[in-house]
């Protein structure tokens, strides 16, 4: 599924590199890593590599982009959720001290998956593209939180237990002709340069309502149609809604 992913080898300091980077170019076809010495790398070419205590990816057109878990965590901290009130936690069924176990199968930058940690459910998050886990894991490093992360695509996992909770957030195309005013961050440019499209959606769909055992949520632009008609409740926030699937 990946193309080759390469990561630059500074000619001195690698030793200093964290262990798992140093496991996963060990492992690298695992993680489909072609290892480039800095010397012989093309200048017009992406690639990860690890600088300023951070693994980052190197975009040509775009920049450098990293995971900055202490940021996005604190951004919750800050916001004094209800968290009765929050339609995430709602659509989740997190309450009081009701706390699920929720499988986040689309981690992505992480930002979701911190927000269902904050909320306090048992949490487990799933990526599937090996550059991103790899710069998630970092970020994890950096930044530790009481969560598991695993790099796999959620639905080849076999597995006995199941989770109470399925959350689902796939990369859909940008809508033509979307009025947005501005252009999202400069992360997030990078981040669905990375990523490209979740083309398999409505499969995966399936297999979460065949695995979970009381929910799954499928988050959606406000106005976009359900991946699956019909949700028992749909839960809305400013531009996200939050479908909910009840396992009967
Ligand atoms: C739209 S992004 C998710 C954004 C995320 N909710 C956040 O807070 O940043 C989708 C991410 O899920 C990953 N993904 C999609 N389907 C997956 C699957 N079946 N298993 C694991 N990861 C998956 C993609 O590689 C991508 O990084």
């Amino acid at each position: 599924m990946n193309e080759l992913i390469k990561i630059k080898m500074s000619d001195q300091d690698n030793e200093s590199w964290p262990s798992f980077i140093q496991d996963a170019i060990i492992d690298k076809n695992k993680y489909s890593l072609q290892v480039e010495s800095e010397r012989k790398l093309c200048e017009n070419c992406d690639y990860l590599y690890f600088s300023e205590g951070k693994l980052q990816f190197h975009s040509v057109d775009l920049g450098n982009m990293c995971f900055d878990f202490e940021e996005t965590y604190k951004y919750h901290q800050r916001q004094k959720y209800a968290i009765g009130r929050e339609p995430l936690a709602k659509a989740l069924g997190i309450k009081g001290n009701d706390s699920p176990i929720v499988w986040d199968t689309t981690c992505g930058t992480g930002k979701d998956s911190l927000l269902i940690h904050y909320f306090g459910a048992k949490l487990r998050s799933f990526e599937r593209h090996p550059a991103i886990y790899l710069l998630l894991v970092d970020a994890k490093r950096r930044f530790p939180l009481d969560f598991e992360l695993v790099f796999a695509d959620a639905s080849q996992l076999i597995e006995g237990n199941q989770p109470d909770v399925i959350y689902y957030d796939p990369m859909y195309p940008e809508k033509s002709g979307s009025k947005k005013s501005a252009l999202p961050r400069k992360e997030m440019r990078i981040f669905k340069e990375i990523v490209g499209e979740d083309f398999d959606s409505v499969d995966f769909l399936d297999w979460a309502l065949k695995t979970a055992k009381s929910r799954v949520v499928v988050k959606r632009s406000i106005s976009s149609l359900p991946v699956k008609e019909k949700p028992s409740a749909s839960y809305l926030g400013k531009s996200t809604r939050y479908d909910m699937y009840k396992i009967f």
